[in-house]
């Protein structure tokens, strides 16, 4: 690793992620491994108060900071693992957005995130995850860690529906859940 980042909100084109997600009033969100929680506080607006955002990271003094900050919003904070059963309720998700924190997952890890992600999407809900691509970068990850879009796509069995190119270095891969 080359450079470490507490949050992708520089490198990321939120407007181009956020046209892609298609997020309606009322809708139920998990932005896992939210880190600040920045795109956490977008689809806050976007769902209104109709709506509810879980915000969720292991790290507890993220959560801790977060937490102070949305106090009175419709943002829910939760420190857990999302790569174990969660306290989140069966089918109550609408979107999990899971951003830069897949590479960080072990093979192991990657099969209890599946199984959480069947457990907390509704059906027809999306799972969009945005990982940096699998190439030279000015930072990120080490390459072995990366997966590239085909890859991502063998290892979660979501039918996969789009890939959109976030920006010159990431990539968004969105599934449906049957
Ligand atoms: C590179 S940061 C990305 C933060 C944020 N998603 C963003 O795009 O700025 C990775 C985040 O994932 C969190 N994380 C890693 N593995 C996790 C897991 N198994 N469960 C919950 N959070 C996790 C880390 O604590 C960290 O905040």
């Amino acid at each position: 690793m080359t450079k470490k980042r507490k949050s992708s909100e520089e490198q990321l084109d939120t407007t181009k992620i956020l046209s892609h997600l298609g997020i309606c009033p009322g809708q139920t969100i998990l932005d896992a491994g939210c880190g600040d929680g920045y795109m956490a506080k977008k689809f806050s607006t976007l769902v209104g108060n109709s709506g509810k955002i879980y915000a969720l990271d292991y790290r507890r003094e993220l959560i801790n900071t977060l937490h102070e900050e949305v106090i009175d919003t419709n943002i829910e904070t939760l420190v857990g693992d999302i790569t174990t059963t969660t306290k989140l309720e069966p089918c109550s998700i609408d979107l999990v957005y899971l951003s830069t924190v897949f590479h960080i997952f072990s093979p192991a890890q990657v099969v209890m995130f599946e199984e959480e992600m069947q457990r907390v999407l509704r059906p027809n809900a999306q799972l969009a995850i945005v990982n940096v691509i699998k190439e030279e970068t000015p930072c990120g990850p080490p390459l072995k860690m990366r997966s590239s879009p085909e890859e991502l796509r063998a290892k979660i069995s979501l039918t996969p529906t789009k890939l959109v190119e976030v920006n010159m270095y990431f990539y968004m891969q969105i599934f449906q859940k049957k």
